[in-house]
């Protein structure tokens, strides 16, 4: 077997997104975080735990007929900041978006403070600031640390 081989576990896209070099263990995580769980029909493969050259050990995503916009690929920057997003059409990588540290989370995170308002049953967005190494709700002030964040995810 040759090493290209022993590297594909998950085969080839022809269109879509490809998530790779995620820490092991961040591949469901951020398919939460992108609110991708299957209820919107594309074709999503996960590799978990695989053999990596960079890495002793990598997830990856790959999502397909879908492009991940600079916002969506941003908001994976909290949890994923060593993360490679590689866009694909008719099976070539066509860019590899950077990964920018967001100033602000909307409508992702759920925050732990229970009498923060935006756990009322008034529909609120949440909206978190990013910080150093942490996320702070705009609402109540609310410090989520970034080792919590996945806890917190509302779309889980
Ligand atoms: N990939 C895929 N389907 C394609 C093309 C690429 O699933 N049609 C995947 C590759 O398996 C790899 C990632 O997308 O995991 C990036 O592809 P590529 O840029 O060709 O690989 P590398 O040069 O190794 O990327 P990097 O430098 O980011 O490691
Ligand atoms: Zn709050």
């Amino acid at each position: 077997m040759s090493d290209t081989d022993r590297e594909l576990r998950v085969s080839k896209i022809r269109n879509g997104t490809v998530i790779d070099h995620l820490a092991a263990g961040q591949a469901l995580n951020v398919l939460a975080l992108l609110g991708i769980d299957g209820s919107g029909g594309e074709s999503v493969s996960v590799g978990m735990n695989v053999p990596s050259d960079k890495l002793a050990k990598k997830d990856i995503v790959k999502v397909e007929d879908r492009e991940l916009s600079q916002s969506e690929v941003d908001v994976l920057a909290v949890i994923a900041p060593e993360a490679t997003i590689n866009i694909v059409r008719e099976y070539d990588v066509v860019e590899k978006k950077r990964i920018d540290r967001p100033e602000s989370v909307d409508g992702v995170l759920s925050c732990p403070n229970r009498n923060c308002i935006t756990n009322d049953d008034e529909p609120i967005r949440t909206r978190f600031a990013v910080l150093d190494d942490a996320l702070r709700c705009d609402y109540c002030g609310e410090i989520v640390r970034e080792d919590e964040v996945a806890t917190h995810l509302d779309v889980a």
